[in-house]
């Protein structure tokens, strides 16, 4: 059995940590990783065999509330040896230590077989959504948005814990659309754009933001739709996406944190919630 190290990811794994993302197929690029590292600096981890990047995790905390493990990959052919445990491990050690006692993740089927070995538990089944390319042409990158905005109760609400300080960073790679009754973000991503978060007050108000944002792409898109709002998949539906993939949103810890589901159209990430 190979031996592997775990510690912390600093930049220059970064195109490492990036060929795992690639062998999996993900759709996150190497500005997901930055960012996820610069929110979290500390709270991203490795592992590392013979000077190579084998595994990876990330955390994010929401307000010393909530913390999120993402980015959880390991390589073909390191997998079955215990390090996605390793890695999960110490990504518990480390949001533990910062006192958060409310943990989630989105898992692919795989993953679940891991989380469930330590003690995750369903809170519910989500699909993404996906809609074809709109031209067979060289796709175009979504501009940012420059303009500030505040996320506010609707999405303390909807999420359960404020997330203003992750959505500031995401908002540059962004197209957005806000008003007063929600908010939604466009995004490049390396195989598809990714329509995400949308928070929204009600169905008429996501449907206004999404087709606000829509028309921004010929691309393919993806859309993480929480499986109970039922509106969203809908909305989804008339606006030509089909459900593409199964995930499984987990929780463990002491608290779970009740956010209303209803008010969110769109995940902002698999990796993030
Ligand atoms: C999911 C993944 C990270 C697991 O990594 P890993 O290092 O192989 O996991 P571990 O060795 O720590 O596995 C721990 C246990 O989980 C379960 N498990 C792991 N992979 C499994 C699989 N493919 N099928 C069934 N059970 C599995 C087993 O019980 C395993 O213990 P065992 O090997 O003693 O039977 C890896 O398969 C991977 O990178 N997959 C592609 C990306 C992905 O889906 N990531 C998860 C995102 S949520």
């Amino acid at each position: 059995m190979s031996q592997f190290l775990i510690r912390a990811l600093v930049e220059e794994d970064i195109a490492g940590a990036d060929r795992l993302r690639q062998q999996a197929g993900w759709n996150q690029r190497p500005s997901d990783w930055l960012r996820l590292l610069r929110y979290q600096p500390n709270g991203c981890f490795v592992a590392e065999s013979g000077g190579d990047i084998v595994g990876t995790v990330t955390t994010t905390s929401y307000e010393r509330e909530l913390g999120w493990i993402g980015m959880m990959l390991v390589d073909l052919s390191f997998q079955r040896r215990g390090i996605a445990t390793a890695l999960m491990t110490e990504a518990l050690k480390f949001l533990d230590g910062t006192g958060i006692r409310c943990i989630k993740l989105d898992a692919t089927p795989v993953g679940q077989h891991v989380y469930q070995r330590l003690g995750f538990e369903t809170e519910w089944t989500f699909h993404r959504w996906t809609r074809t390319a709109r031209r067979v042409a060289k796709p175009r990158a979504v501009n940012g948005s420059p303009i500030a905005f505040e996320s506010g109760d609707l999405d303390r609400a909807a999420f359960g814990v404020c997330r203003q300080r992750y959505l500031d960073l995401l908002r540059p790679e962004a197209r957005l659309v806000a008003d007063n009754d929600g908010f939604g973000m466009l995004r490049s991503g390396q195989n598809a754009d990714y329509l995400g978060p949308v928070t929204a007050e009600s169905p008429e108000a996501a449907s206004r933001i999404v087709s606000k944002l829509l028309p921004q792409t010929e691309n393919e898109v993806y859309w993480d739709i929480p499986g109970p709002n039922v509106a969203a998949a809908k909305l989804a539906r008339s606006l030509g996406f089909e459900p593409a993939r199964d995930l499984t949103r987990m929780w463990t810890g002491s608290k779970l944190l009740q956010p209303d589901i209803s008010l969110q159209y769109a995940l902002a990430d698999p990796g993030t919630g």
